[in-house]
């Protein structure tokens, strides 16, 4: 189901308390200040602290508890790895697969990114999928090619029925962490191309129905602007995220 969508990734930060120092001022910020509509709001924190701030989200749903990551095997002998069906376990409903950042240091390819997509969907998780350029292709004018071949080779495998759950996110890598956001129109751009290769994979009508973020320095400033956009419905945060006036900010910005 498309919708406006609000998703915190907490990377590698903050210690246990903090944590729950940060998400009890989200709830209490977003209970008193959201009026009308509330978009979907996901809080994706370091694995050890996924139960101890999912205690603090109540049942609404919203927000909602997400993972940063996700191993591709059900189980089994694989130290240090943590399996979807545990992520179910404690309260998680997303999870992040395809940053960049893992694309980068851990070496995630397509073909991993397809098997984890699986195993997310067969665990009952709805997997937030992140494709995203590089300044270099970006430069070399291959923006589109190589977005399309991410899509192409780690998603468009899904079913129908499968791919509904999906939410995608589109975060340029040389915007993540940078303060250098996307402008708007380039955002648009690159999300209105998104739109129409799922339109091609599947059906307008999926295409009509996919929620598609935007990552990359989104901030209170700048966020209402890159979510007016006719095809990007929300944001996928990094750093905005780790401040609850700034990340219910984003979130009051549709
Ligand atoms: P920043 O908002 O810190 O640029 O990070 C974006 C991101 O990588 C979210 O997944």
């Amino acid at each position: 189901m498309r919708q406006n969508f609000v998703a915190g990734n907490w990377k590698m930060n903050l210690t246990l308390p903090e944590a729950q120092a940060l998400t009890s001022e989200i709830v209490q910020m977003m209970h008193d200040e959201l009026t009308g509509p509330a978009p979907q709001v996901v809080i994706c924190p370091p694995f050890p602290l996924l139960a101890g701030v999912g205690h603090l989200l109540g049942d609404s749903g919203n927000p909602a508890l997400g993972a940063q990551n996700c191993h591709q095997k059900e189980s089994g002998a694989y130290t240090g790895e943590v399996s979807a069906k545990q992520l179910q376990s404690v309260g998680c409903k997303y999870v992040i697969l395809g940053h960049s950042e893992r694309r980068q240091h851990f070496h995630e390819d397509d073909a991993l990114l397809a098997a984890k997509l699986k195993t997310v969907l067969a665990a009952g998780l709805k997997p937030i999928f992140c494709v995203g350029e590089s300044l270099e292709t970006r430069e070399a004018d291959e923006t589109f090619d190589f977005i399309g071949k991410q899509l192409k080779d780690g998603l468009f495998h899904l079913s129908n029925e499968e791919f509904d759950q999906v939410v995608i996110a589109y975060e340029p890598i040389w915007a993540i962490g940078t303060g250098r956001t996307a402008s708007s129109q380039q955002a648009q751009e690159v999300h209105a191309f998104i739109r129409e290769r799922v339109a091609v994979a599947y059906d307008a009508q999926a295409a009509a129905n996919t929620t598609i973020l935007y990552g990359g320095s989104c901030n209170a400033q700048n966020a209402r602007e890159l979510f007016s956009q006719a095809d990007v419905d929300g944001g996928l945060i990094g750093g905005a995220s780790l401040k609850s006036r700034d990340f219910v900010e984003i979130v009051k910005s549709f």
